[in-house]
C-alpha cells in the first residue's frame, strides 16, 4: 500500500512510520520540517515537506495514497479547533484526490463506552473536566470525518508518545474509543 502519514514527526506519527514500513508498505512522510523526522531515509520512504496552509502540497502528498493516516496534534490546554479544522483539510484533499480510506487519531477519554463503573464515574469525569476543550475538538474532529463519507476509523493511540517502543497497536482501534466513520 502507499500510505500518506500526516503529523510524521510527531510521537506517534513517526511510530506510525516506522511501522508501516516495517510491513512493506510505501510510505510518504508529510512534514514541517524535515531534519524532526525520526525515522531514517530507506527504502519506500519518501518525505514531503508541506505545511497545512499550503492545500496544493498536501494535496500532492496524497495524490498516489491508497489510504492516509492523520496523526496530526497540537499541545494547548485551551479551546482548540485544529483537530476538526484539520480533519476538514485532509477529508477535503482525499476527497479532490480520490482517496478514501483515513485513519484519525482520537482520544478516549472522549468517550465512555465499555468503560467500567469507576473510569466512567469519577476518572473521566475528572480528566474530561481538565481536558474538556481538547476532547471537544475531537469530537468535532470525528464529526468531520464521519460527514466526509471517509471509510476508515477513529483510534486511540497505543503508542508511547515519548519515543519509547509502542505498546500496542497503531491504527487499531481502541477499546473504548472507537468511532468508526462507516
Ligand atoms: N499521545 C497520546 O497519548 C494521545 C492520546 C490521545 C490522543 N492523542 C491524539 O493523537 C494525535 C497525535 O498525538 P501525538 O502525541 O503523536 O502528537 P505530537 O507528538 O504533538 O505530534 C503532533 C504532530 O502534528 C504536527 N503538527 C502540529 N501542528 C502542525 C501544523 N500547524 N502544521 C503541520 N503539522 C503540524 C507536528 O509537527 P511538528 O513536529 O512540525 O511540530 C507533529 O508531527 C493528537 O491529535 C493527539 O491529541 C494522543
Amino acid at each position: 500500500m502507499n500510505i500518506t502519514v500526516l503529523g510524521a514527526t510527531g510521537g506517534t506519527g513517526r511510530h506510525v512510520v516506522a511501522q508501516a514500513l516495517d510491513a512493506g508498505h510505501r510510505v510518504t512522510a508529510v512534514v514541517r520540517d524535515p531534519a524532526r523526522l525520526a525515522v531514517p531515509p530507506q527504502e519506500g520512504l519518501t518525505v514531503a515537506t508541506a505545511g497545512l496552509d499550503d492545500r496544493a502540497a498536501v494535496l500532492q502528498a496524497v495524490a498516489d495514497a491508497d489510504a492516509v493516516v492523520d496523526a496530526l496534534g497540537v499541545h494547548t490546554s485551551g479551546p482548540t479547533t485544529f483537530r476538526a479544522d484539520t480533519a476538514r483539510l485532509v477529508t477535503s484533499v482525499m476527497r479532490d484526490a480520490g482517496v478514501r480510506r483515513l485513519v484519525v487519531l482520537s482520544a478516549s477519554g472522549a468517550h465512555s463506552d465499555g468503560d467500567s463503573a469507576p473510569v466512567r464515574l469519577l476518572v473521566k469525569p475528572v480528566l474530561g473536566w481538565f481536558l474538556r476543550h481538547h476532547f471537544a475538538d475531537m469530537l468535532a474532529m470525528e464529526e468531520v470525518v464521519r460527514a466526509s463519507g471517509s471509510t476508515g476509523r477513529s483510534s486511540c493511540p497505543r503508542c508511547s508518545p515519548t519515543g519509547r517502543p509502542p505498546a500496542g497497536s497503531v491504527a487499531g482501534s481502541g477499546a473504548t474509543c472507537a468511532a468508526r466513520t462507516r
